[in-house]
């Protein structure tokens, strides 16, 4: 760089080696400040890219509401029955509520808000005087903490300039009605996650309080109101005095767990909408699914779908694998590595040799077991350690499977009617093979 320099130096213009020193160092720093903003520039060239994977990535955002719900057409026309009285502005004009009830990610809140939303269109669409105006609002009670709080964000909607502070729950309740009965409108609320307004005493009154408003019991008999509560717990009741839990369990939905065939349905409907063709599998959508299919949860799944999709957008990967999925479940639900390194010696070698096995057949879920005891008996040589026999090896297997690291299913063999013994399929679901196999490796064969 100083001979570069001085051959661009004119021999008449002196330059002390001081000087030159620092112009040498000002022009490498800019050049590794330009090289790095190139290279940084790459890297937001490379996101700028269209994925290969995704078509449409929001449809995996919780936010999403699909159009159509699969499986749960009977909830809706339940809800559709309980509440269509509501509609109808000649029929006694008493609020209805229901009880939707259901553990995570079964389509409580999608169900509700489109239902909802539904209604309230429909109302408005048809402007007729024996048709009921309806608005619908959604609020969840985790965000929303205090009825307080609920309220007000009601009436701020529905009377932007009404004040913040200042009013008793039941007060603004009260003012709700009123506002509403001025409209001659109705107002179906949907509470959703309503655990997390219940348990207080002062929380029950006031739902109380909207029951009963709704019966018709209080204010007067001619209720504006209507009312949809979300839980996820079978045990709300518990919360509730006995007239508060006659009331609420009069209408009860109760949302059951998805089997494996309804996610599959619901993956494959969503992949097809986010995910580009021949990108995945029916057997990697089964897969999937089946994972899911212990808490039957719909959100789990497409998680799943959607950070499998990252994993192999990430590795610059055509197609999803089963790697790709085991890497998902891990991002997902990071799994203690000290369950794997706290086993025994004779169990991390036989896991090892499962994952060694499904590593070398790189898009396999499942392989044999007598694979896996051959992998195991040539591991147990080359370490001079003695293997198990048959019956013990069964038994790690069996281990390995009720702590959940390992997937087993042992078929019963026939032939011509004759029991021909049992063979066995073993797979590693959630665990890449790969990380398995240096978590492992470190263990075993590097001390
Ligand atoms: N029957 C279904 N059909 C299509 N998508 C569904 C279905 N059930 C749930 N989902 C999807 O699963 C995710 C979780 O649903 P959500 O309604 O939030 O469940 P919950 O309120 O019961 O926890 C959402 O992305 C939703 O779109
Ligand atoms: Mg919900």
């Amino acid at each position: 760089m100083i001979e570069h320099l001085g051959g661009i130096l004119s021999p008449n213009f002196s330059v002390s080696l001081d000087t030159i020193l620092i112009i040498d160092y000002l022009l490498v720093q800019y050049m590794e400040q330009t090289s790095m903003t190139n290279s940084n520039y790459d890297l937001f060239e490379s996101l700028n890219h269209p994925s290969h994977i995704f078509q449409n990535e929001e449809v995996f955002e919780p936010s999403f509401i699909p159009e159509c719900l699969l499986h749960r057409e009977q909830e809706l026309a339940t809800l559709a029955q309980y509440f269509k009285p509501i509609l109808n502005t000649n029929s006694p004009a008493l609020g209805t509520h229901a009880v939707i009830q259901g553990s995570v990610g079964l389509g409580k809140t999608t169900i509700v808000k489109q239902f909802g939303s539904t209604l309230q269109a429909y109302s408005r669409q048809r402007q007729r005087e024996d048709i009921a105006q309806i608005l619908f609002f959604h609020l969840n009670c985790r965000r929303q903490r205090s009825w307080n709080i609920l309220f007000t964000t009601i009436l701020r909607q529905l009377v932007p300039a009404f004040p913040v502070r200042g009013f008793s729950a039941a007060e603004l309740l009260t003012y709700i009605s009123s506002v509403m009965k001025e409209r001659n409108q109705k107002l179906l609320l949907c509470l959703d996650e309503i655990d997390y307004l219940i348990p207080t005493a002062k929380g029950q009154d006031i739902l109380y309080g909207l029951i009963r408003m709704n019966e018709g019991n209080t204010l007067d008999s001619n209720s504006p109101l209507s009312l949809i509560l979300v839980t996820r717990s079978p045990y709300l009741y518990s919360y509730l005095d006995s007239a508060l839990y006659s009331s609420l369990s009069k209408r009860m939905i109760i949302f059951h767990p998805y089997s494996t065939a309804q996610l599959s349905d619901i993956l494959f409907s969503r992949a097809k909408q986010g995910l580009k063709d021949c990108t995945y599998t029916n057997e990697i959508i089964k897969e999937i699914a089946s994972i899911a299919h212990t808490s039957g949860d719909a959100r789990y799944a497409l998680e799943l779908l959607w950070r499998a999709g990252k994993v192999a957008e990430g590795e610059h990967c055509s197609e999803l694998t089963f790697e790709h999925v085991r890497k998902a479940q891990v991002s997902c639900f990071p799994i203690k590595q000290t369950l794997i390194t706290d086993l025994p010696l004779h169990q991390k070698i036989v896991l090892f040799s499962i994952a060694s096995v499904l590593n070398r057949q790189t898009n396999s879920m499942y392989t044999l077991t007598a694979d896996i005891k051959r992998k195991y008996e040539a591991l147990c040589q080359s370490k001079d350690i003695i293997p198990r026999k048959q019956t013990q090896f069964w038994v790690y297997m069996q281990e390995l499977h009720k702590i959940g690291l390992i997937k087993l299913e042992v078929i019963n063999r026939h032939n011509k009617g004759k029991s021909r013994g049992r063979i066995g399929k073993v797979g590693i679901s959630d665990f890449p093979v790969l990380e398995l196999m240096q978590l492992l490796q470190s263990d075993l064969f590097e001390k």
